[in-house]
């Protein structure tokens, strides 16, 4: 299978730190913060990997990363020009996906401690046209997508609220997820939200609303490091994870 991370985006709540570096290159513990995705994608069997980069800190990327082949990988490079949001960027990896193929996107600035292969192994399983995302219990799920469940079904999210004030369930939606090529048809019918952005939950919600949306709960640690608060939570927590 193959996987698209997306590290595009302007890191403004870290600034001023990423004015001068990209945010995915930020060091958590002894690597830069990307190198985390890469080994989460590879450890679930994802060799293949899209990464679309801003051009802030772009020749880095290629002199730290190269090919991939030193992470066990190999990597595909790709500039978005401007933020203009998460569905945005996924859209720029529609060459490298084959039609009907599926894969997995993950958000740069995503950590995961779990080994992520039992739920690609699941969303194997479901049917063409399908998704499904991986969900964190959080303290505070104003800061994050969230879900609101499937009564009937409890297999299904019914849809997925982006930064709630008064969120229906104690439930982030993480930045892993996966999708098959139906994905680029859906986001060439999106219209930019109120910031102006293609937003992921917009993708999702396409999803969830003709019932194909399912989800599992992720055990471990898991954090989205974009806040210096969670930065420093994350470099505790991921330090021991990679030699
Ligand atoms: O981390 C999980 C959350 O990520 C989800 O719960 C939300 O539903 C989802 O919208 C997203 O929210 P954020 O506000 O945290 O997204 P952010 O704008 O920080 O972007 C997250 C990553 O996506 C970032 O590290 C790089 C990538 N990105 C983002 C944008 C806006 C791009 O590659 N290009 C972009 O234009």
């Amino acid at each position: 299978m193959k996987g698209v991370i997306l590290a595009g985006g302007t890191g403004t709540r870290l600034r001023p730190l990423t004015l001068y570096l990209n945010k995915h290159l930020l060091p958590v513990g002894k690597y830069p913060m990307i190198v985390y995705g890469i080994e989460s994608l590879r450890k679930a069997g994802i060799k293949e990997i899209f990464m679309v980069i801003s051009k802030q800190s772009s020749g880095l990327y290629t002199d730290f990363l190269g090919s991939g082949e030193a992470f066990g990988v190999s990597i595909t490079y790709r500039i978005q020009e401007q933020a203009g949001g998460i569905a945005e960027a996924l859209d720029l990896a529609k060459g490298f996906i084959l039609p009907e193929e599926k894969f997995v996107v993950l958000l740069g600035d995503n950590l995961f401690a779990d080994d992520l292969s039992p739920y690609v192994a699941s969303y194997v399983k479901q049917p063409q046209g399908t998704a499904r995302v991986l969900l964190k219990e959080v303290e505070d799920p104003r800061r994050y997508g969230v879900p609101v469940f499937d009564t009937a079904n409890n297999k299904l999210i019914s849809h997925i609220e982006e930064k709630p004030d008064q969120p229906k369930s104690g439930y982030s939606v993480t930045g892993f997820y996966m999708f098959d090529a139906s994905v680029f048809q859906l986001i060439s019918g999106l219209a930019p939200s109120a910031r102006g952005e293609l937003e992921i939950t917009d993708v999702n919600n396409v999803y969830a609303a003709a019932g194909g949306l399912e989800y599992d709960i992720v055990p471990g640690f898991w954090s989205d490091a974009g806040t210096f608060e969670s930065l420093q939570e994350a470099a505790e927590k991921m330090k021991d994870l990679l030699p």
